[in-house]
């Protein structure tokens, strides 16, 4: 099932979300549903609040097939700074600049309640970095640096193809 998405502004973005107890057959659901609701919308990554869900529950997919299904992750370590792009499914049409980490250690637990611990650098670092920041009610917007026209989105990205 696909879910709405919610819109900035709304209260419900902006809230830091509850831990997950135990994880059930509806959770697992919620999952394949937030999967589902993000390829739809051509999205990279989907928190729950988006879905106006206040759980600490997200799903990223930057290379197709490639999924993570985080259940309260947590960033344990980041490692140096890179600027680039961003955008959000709940901010239509806006993108701008963010400085991240370009490596993070991040623990969480997967669908079958398995504590897992992963490595990601550059872009799916960003990406794991951005939705954890949905989880505690912050969004990209909070911490652009600059905002990239989206006309010029596409110049962007090949002068800076190799940054
Ligand atoms: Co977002």
């Amino acid at each position: 099932m696909r879910y709405p998405i919610i819109i900035h502004p709304d209260d419900k973005l902006r809230k830091p979300c509850e831990p997950i107890t135990v994880v059930t057959d509806e959770l697992v659901q919620l999952l394949d549903d937030m999967y589902e609701t993000m390829i739809a919308h051509d999205g990279i990554g989907i928190a729950a609040p988006q879905i106006g869900k206040n759980i600490q529950v997200a799903v990223i997919e930057i290379e197709e097939g490639d999924r993570f299904e985080l259940i309260n992750p947590v960033i344990l370590e980041a490692k140096g700074a890179e600027v680039d792009v961003e955008g959000c499914l709940s901010i239509p049409h806006v993108y701008g600049t963010v400085e991240r980490a370009d490596e993070v250690t991040v623990r969480y637990f997967d669908r079958e309640g398995e504590e897992m611990e992963v490595q990601a650098f550059g872009y799916l670092a960003r990406a794991f970095q951005h939705e954890i920041d949905h989880l505690q009610g912050q969004l990209f917007t909070d911490k652009m640096i600059k905002k990239i026209p989206e006309d010029e989105l596409e110049t962007y990205m090949e002068e800076h193809a190799n940054d």
